[in-house]
C-alpha cells in the first residue's frame, strides 16, 4: 500500500497527491510516469511524476478528476493509502547541453511540463515557459513555474486573468523578437502540441512533445498506447512518452483519442449507476 502523505486541491478540477514511495523517488526522472491502482480491481492509470523529494521518499502526482479512476482518487486523503504504485516507468527525458529552451504547458499538461522546466533550470539552461489555460480559475503551478523560468507568460482563451490568447501567440512573437531556442517542449492537449509543431516546423526548431493516450499494461505489451511517430509505430509506454513532435501523426492520435472517450464515458455511467446503486442501499 502507498500512503498519500499530501493532498492538494489545485483548482475545482484538478488535485496534487504526495505519495510516499521512497523506491520510485530514488529513481524518478523528468518525463517518466507511473501507474496506480486505487483498489482490488480497479483500472491501471497512468500518470506522469510532477515531482519527486529523493530525501522524503515521495512522488508527486497532479490529475484531473475526468474518468472514474480518477474522480475515486480525488475522494482518498491524507492518510489513505493507495493499492498499487508503479514506476518509474517510460524514457527520461534527454535535456542535457541546452542553452535556451521553451518550455509549454497547456491546462493539465502545465503539471507535466514543470518538471521538465526544472531540471532545464538546475541544468543551468535558460528556461523561458508558457503556460495557458481557459480562463484564470483554471491556472495551477504558476508560482513553481516562475520559480525555475528566466520568463514566463501565463495566458487564458478568455483573457481573465488580463493576458488573452494563446501559447502559440507568446511563442512566435518570442522567436520572431530574435530569442534563438535550442528546443521547444510542448505538452497539453493534442491540438495545442500540434499548432506548436506546426509553428516551430516552420522556423526548423527541434519541438519535443509528451505524448498521452491511453495506456492499459505500460509495458509494451497491449498495444493500447501506440502512436505514429516519423511512419513507424512506436509505444508512448516503453518508447515514450517524449517524442519529436515533427514526426508524429497527430490527426491519427486524435482520432484514437475520440473513439477512446466514448468507452471511458460508457464505463463512467456504469460505475456511477453502481456507486448510485451501493449508496442507495
Ligand atoms: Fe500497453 Fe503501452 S500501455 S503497450
Amino acid at each position: 500500500m502507498y500512503k498519500i502523505v499530501r493532498k492538494e486541491v489545485l483548482n475545482s478540477q484538478v488535485k496534487l497527491m504526495d505519495i510516499y514511495a521512497p523506491a520510485i523517488a530514488k529513481k524518478a526522472q523528468p518525463g517518466q510516469f507511473i501507474i496506480l491502482r486505487v483498489y482490488d480491481g480497479g483500472e491501471r492509470i497512468p500518470l506522469t511524476i510532477a515531482d519527486y523529494d529523493r530525501e522524503k521518499g515521495t512522488v508527486t502526482i497532479i490529475y484531473q478528476e475526468v474518468g472514474k479512476t480518477t474522480k475515486l482518487l480525488g475522494t482518498l486523503n491524507e492518510g489513505d493509502s493507495i493499492l498499487d504504485f508503479v514506476g518509474p516507468l517510460g524514457v527520461a527525458s534527454h535535456l542535457d547541453g541546452l542553452k535556451k529552451v521553451a518550455v509549454i504547458g497547456g491546462g493539465l499538461g502545465t503539471a507535466i511540463a514543470f518538471p521538465q522546466a526544472k531540471e532545464l533550470h538546475n541544468l543551468g539552461a535558460e528556461v523561458h515557459s508558457i503556460i495557458g489555460f481557459r480562463n484564470k480559475d483554471l491556472i495551477i503551478l504558476e508560482k513553481e513555474v516562475a520559480a525555475v523560468s528566466d520568463k514566463v507568460f501565463v495566458t487564458t482563451d478568455d483573457g481573465s486573468n488580463g493576458n488573452k490568447g494563446f501559447v502559440t501567440d507568446v511563442l512566435k512573437n518570442l522567436i520572431e523578437e530574435g530569442n534563438q531556442y535550442d528546443l521547444v517542449i510542448a505538452i497539453g492537449p493534442l491540438i495545442m502540441m500540434k499548432v506548436v509543431c506546426d509553428l516551430t516546423k516552420k522556423y526548423g526548431i527541434k519541438t519535443i512533445v509528451s505524448m498521452n493516450p491511453v495506456m492499459i499494461d505500460g509495458t509494451g505489451m497491449c498495444g493500447g498506447c501506440r502512436v505514429t511517430v516519423g511512419g513507424e509505430t512506436k509505444f508512448a509506454c516503453v518508447d515514450g512518452p517524449d517524442f519529436d513532435g515533427h514526426l508524429i501523426d497527430f490527426d491519427e492520435a486524435m482520432r484514437r483519442q475520440r473513439m477512446y472517450k466514448e468507452h471511458e464515458k460508457l464505463s463512467e455511467e456504469k460505475h456511477e449507476c453502481r456507486m448510485g446503486g451501493a449508496l442507495n442501499g
